[in-house]
């Protein structure tokens, strides 16, 4: 039963999140069009003096006027639209989606004994820290002298996240280190709006109502942080999606896919932002699609290497029998294992037939990846992984 409400609280949470997910990326986007789509007004005779840019746009039939002050209106008005609550309803749908999987559930998703035999608190202290602690280096270097040059905090940025990639994968499953580390870019980028960009804002109309100059820090700090916010959300939502692809994060390099996931989907930012100011290059899209070829080349399935003349091979129901007692606890119609309503994915192996059929993904998972078992729950052996290798790839000759 427990297992049912989780599943149900899963779909639930990631239903949500998406739907918070979509509508800041979606809102954050606009503004970011907006902002760079801007031309000077046209003098009419009822423009505002402040008024320092405006754009004409036509949308679900009808006409749209939006104009950006220099600073502020004169005066303000009575019903102003804030941009927050996107952000913050991504964060809190994400953080109970982490807390629920990989936390809660940490033996099955985010400890893998053959990467680190960590305890379940301990593991989910590390991701506590992975996550708060992203945050504090980040805005510190941001607020230190470092923050001031562009370049400077580019590249320290990321020989962090190298740094952070390649830590993570020693420690968690690949999918656990993954999946960590877009939590940690997701929470720079609430953190962002929270910390910096919104207590800007407010400054800025206590300013306005106390009629005296808004303080330029304030305005400068938040450009900074959501022209970072801008290079974070597509490499945020390629790894979110990437830790469902154990080809990526089951592979032993799997901390350099991620750095290169990452500057694949930040360079792609760059060619849209570009493309705003009707300047697109191709270098970001070289650079994107040149490391995404690279890590598909880097990664492809090689054929399995013949097996040696005199070999024994199992049979299929020597092999059937490692599949039923080391998968078919999770892969059953009616799984067994504790945390599991249904089979995931929908694959069983209930019978010699169905390990037969689905030969390939089962060498694939067991053998080249070593994702399944996941978290190795049901401890199967290195003999057994070697004995589904010999029985596949005399299955291809
Ligand atoms: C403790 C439960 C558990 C056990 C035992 C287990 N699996 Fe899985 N398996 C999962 C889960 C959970 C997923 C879904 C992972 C995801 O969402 O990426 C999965 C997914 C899969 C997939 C689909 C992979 C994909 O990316 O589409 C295959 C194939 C698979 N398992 C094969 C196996 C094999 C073979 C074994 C035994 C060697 C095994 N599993 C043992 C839980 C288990």
């Amino acid at each position: 039963m427990e297992s049912y409400v989780l599943e149900w609280l899963n779909l639930l949470g990631r239903w949500a999140h998406v739907i918070t997910g979509i509508a800041w990326i979606g809102a954050s986007f606009y503004f970011i069009w907006l902002d760079n789509n801007l031309e000077a007004p046209k003098p009419t005779a009822n423009l505002d003096p402040g008024v320092g840019g405006e754009l004409w746009a036509v949308h679900g039939g009808g006409f749209y006027h939006s104009q950006k002050y220099k600073v502020a209106p004169p005066e303000l008005p009575a019903n102003l639209h804030w941009f927050k609550w996107e952000a913050y309803t991504t964060w809190i749908t994400g953080f109970f989606l982490l807390a629920l999987m990989y936390w809660y559930q940490a033996e099955i998703y985010l400890i893998d004994p053959a990467v680190a035999d960590l305890s379940k608190p301990v593991a989910v202290i590390i991701g506590v820290i992975c996550i708060a602690g992203g945050w504090v280096v980040y805005d510190q270097l941001c607020r230190s002298r470092f923050g001031e040059n562009e370049r400077t905090m580019t590249l320290l940025l990321f020989v962090f996240l190298v740094v952070v990639s390649f830590v993570l994968c020693q420690l968690f499953s690949g999918r656990g280190a993954f999946i960590h580390f877009g939590a940690m870019l997701g929470t720079m980028m609430v953190g962002n709006v929270a910390a910096v960009i919104m207590p800007g804002q407010r400054d800025l109309i206590a300013a306005k109502e106390q009629g005296r100059e808004p303080d330029p820090i304030h305005g400068i700090r938040a450009k900074q942080r959501s022209v970072h916010n801008t290079y974070f959300t597509l490499p945020v939502l390629l790894i979110m999606i990437s830790n469902h692809y154990a080809m990526l994060h089951a592979h032993p390099y799997n901390w350099l896919i991620l750095i290169g996931l990452s500057v694949a989907g930040a360079a792609i930012r760059v060619w849209f932002v570009q493309r705003h100011f009707g300047k697109p290059s191709v270098i970001p899209l070289v650079i994107a699609f040149g490391l995404l070829a690279l890590i598909a080349a880097a990664i492809a399935p090689k054929p399995a290497p013949s097996i040696d003349a005199g070999t024994k091979v199992p049979s299929l129901s020597a092999v059937h029998a490692i599949v039923t007692e080391r998968c078919a606890s999770c892969h059953a119609d009616a799984p067994t294992q504790p945390g599991f309503a249904s089979p995931p994915k929908g694959i069983v192996f209930n019978s010699e037939s169905d390990t037969k059929a689905q030969a390939q993904t089962i060498y694939q998972q067991a053998v080249v990846t070593k994702a399944m078992p996941i978290g190795n729950l049901t401890g199967i052996t290195e003999e057994e992984r070697q004995a589904i290798d010999v029985w596949f790839r005399d299955s291809q000759r």
